[in-house]
């Protein structure tokens, strides 16, 4: 055992519901997922960071003081290393190097918010290695700008704060404005499915920043900064608006549904959440929405599009005794209608970022 080494570990999550809202100061509601990047950090005496990965290819070397130009850096997984390096270097983090051996059970691509979690992953391994530290909050703001930096993709707040701040068996109400959270019990009753669709999909290159910018078009069209502080009358006729104050609507109600125990409110609110992601939102694809209804069909109470959408995943809740059948189901329903190959797995609730305990250490 190497004396010096030690494993942080950063969970994936999946978005209940609060599409699109982050960057509007909104509330959303997720889970920190039993799916997680491990980074084993050593310490390196001669200054640079050294990066395998299980998932990809090549090795990464870069210099531990931040001076590697992100986007620049080579192999393209390294970039985000690259980000994560510069951003704590601009906090203070003294040049340590470290050699990093990354794993993940996250698919990637899928809305699970891989990226965020090996961020907030070498974030917590690289702080370690140099002794120094960053928590909560601080933590999740560092690697969402270790993304901005790294690939340029104008993420929100909420995959971060999800991976850092979640408790096993909770979900994560989260105030994106604030960035205060509150843990609200999961119902044991009930069972939280992921299905891929078979379409994978990137941030980057997907029109993601494009939405973005359209719905902070209709903020600076009304004057309010984020869509957070417009009515629903000011926005009642403009789609993209119209999708941003309606969801923070639901996502307050969903919240308030899960603290009071008020199971049959959820379903419809996700439906609704899933309809105007589609229709006014259009982060929509068909196979997504063929998904939701097959869910549906299969018996779940409620199931929409999570992530930025245009592939990936859609997350359903159901009865925790009927999740293998309505899973099988629902995955057949859709192979037949679509062609594509779906991936089902549940998801438990589990515990955010930090130090994986080693037996004998
Ligand atoms: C991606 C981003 C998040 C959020 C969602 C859409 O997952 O990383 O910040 O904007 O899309 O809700």
């Amino acid at each position: 055992m190497n004396p010096g080494a030690a494993t942080f570990r950063a969970p994936g999550r999946v978005n209940l519901i609060g599409g699109q809202v982050d960057y509007h100061e909104g509330w959303v509601v997720s889970l920190a997922i039993d799916r997680d990047v491990r980074v084993r950090a050593t310490p390196r005496s001669d200054g640079r960071v050294v990066a395998h990965s299980s998932h990809f290819d090549g090795q990464v070397d870069i210099p531990a003081d931040g001076t590697a130009d992100p986007p620049a850096t080579r192999p393209q997984w390294g970039r985000a290393i690259a980000g994560v390096t510069r951003v704590l270097a601009e906090k203070g983090r003294e040049p340590v190097g470290a050699d990093l051996e990354i794993t993940s059970t996250i698919p990637v691509g899928s809305g699970l918010s891989s990226s965020a979690a090996f961020e907030v992953a070498c974030a917590l391994a690289l702080c370690d290695a140099a002794g120094f530290a960053l928590h909560g909050t601080d933590l999740a703001l560092a690697a969402q700008r270790a993304e901005h930096v790294a690939t340029g993709v104008p993420c929100g707040i909420q995959d971060q704060m999800a991976s850092v701040l979640g408790r096993a068996g909770h979900a994560v109400f989260l105030d994106c404005r604030t960035l205060t959270v509150e843990h609200v019990s999961m119902p044991p009753e009930l069972c939280v499915l992921v299905v891929h669709s078979g379409v994978a999909r990137t941030l980057e290159g997907s029109p993601y920043a494009e939405r973005r910018a359209e719905s902070e078009a209709v903020a600076a069209r009304l004057g309010v900064r984020v869509l957070r502080d417009a009515t629903l009358e000011q926005v009642h006729d403009i789609p993209r608006g119209r999708h941003a104050v309606t969801e923070m609507t639901r996502v307050r109600e969903f919240a308030r549904a899960l603290r009071e125990r008020d199971l049959d409110a959820l379903g419809p609110l996700m439906l609704a959440s899933h309809a105007s992601s589609r229709d006014d939102m259009e982060v929509s694809i068909p196979e997504l929405d063929i998904l939701v209804e097959c869910l549906v069909d299969a018996g779940a109470y409620g199931a929409r599009l999570t992530g930025a959408g245009f592939g990936g995943c859609v997350v359903a809740i159901g009865p925790a005794a009927a999740a293998t059948t309505s899973a099988a189901q629902a995955t057949a329903e859709y192979r037949a209608r679509t062609h594509r190959e779906p991936t089902a797995w549940t998801v438990r609730a589990s515990d955010g970022a930090g130090r994986v305990d080693e037996p004998g250490r």
